[in-house]
């Protein structure tokens, strides 16, 4: 069984990117598993909390699910043509202490996908992330892009894919990135 941790970067419950992230978990292909995590609770980064009380435990756990993972898969929304602060804010906090980046990140199989409500599909955000994944040590999975622009289409009221085309596109985007994973 190869186990992909997925993380969507927003934090509102009607959020495109989680949505997405959900449609992801519903096909995945045989013998493979998305493990839906969230940044919910994860504090603003301070390092005088870092010196004083440690990783928090929200970040600990969060860090153990991709541990537990064989490749991480990041849902990134676009804030001003860049990373939301929210989602950067978890990877950061995630990357400490920094001698644990080797065992969370180095190597890691990573694929990077998005949803906007506008016309460019979080292209700018995915773009953001690369030298954050290139500086964790990370092992980017350059395939395909998976771009969701005007999301409100591709979704309905609760959050269900309701486009079959991006259906199709999302299904062949994660069977081609498990086989990456697999390599
Ligand atoms: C501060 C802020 C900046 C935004 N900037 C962009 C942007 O640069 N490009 C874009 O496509 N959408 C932008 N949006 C709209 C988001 O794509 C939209 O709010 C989207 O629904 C967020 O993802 P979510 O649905 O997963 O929460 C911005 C939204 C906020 C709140």
């Amino acid at each position: 069984m190869t186990t992909i941790t997925g993380i969507s970067g927003s934090l509102r419950a009607g959020s495109y990117n989680a949505a997405l992230l959900r449609a992801a978990a519903r096909l995945m292909p045989a013998e493979s598993r998305l493990d839906i995590a969230s940044i919910k609770g994860i504090p603003l980064y301070d390092g005088d909390i870092e010196a004083t009380e440690g990783i928090p435990a929200p970040v600990a756990a969060l860090k153990e699910r991709v541990v537990a993972g064989d490749g991480l898969l990041l849902v990134t929304p676009e804030y001003n043509h860049s990373i939301p602060g929210v989602f950067k804010n978890a990877i950061d906090w995630l990357s400490r202490p920094s001698s644990d980046i080797p065992r969370v990140f180095n190597g890691r199989p990573v694929a990077i996908i998005g949803a906007s409500p506008g016309g460019f599909g979080t292209i700018l955000s995915q773009n953001a992330w690369l030298p954050v994944i290139r500086t964790l040590g990370m092992r980017p999975w350059y395939g395909a892009r998976l771009l969701v622009s005007h999301a409100a289409g591709v979704f309905n009221e609760t959050g269900d894919m309701i486009d079959d085309k991006m259906r199709e596109q999302l299904r062949k985007f994660m069977q081609e990135f498990v086989t990456f994973v697999r390599s």
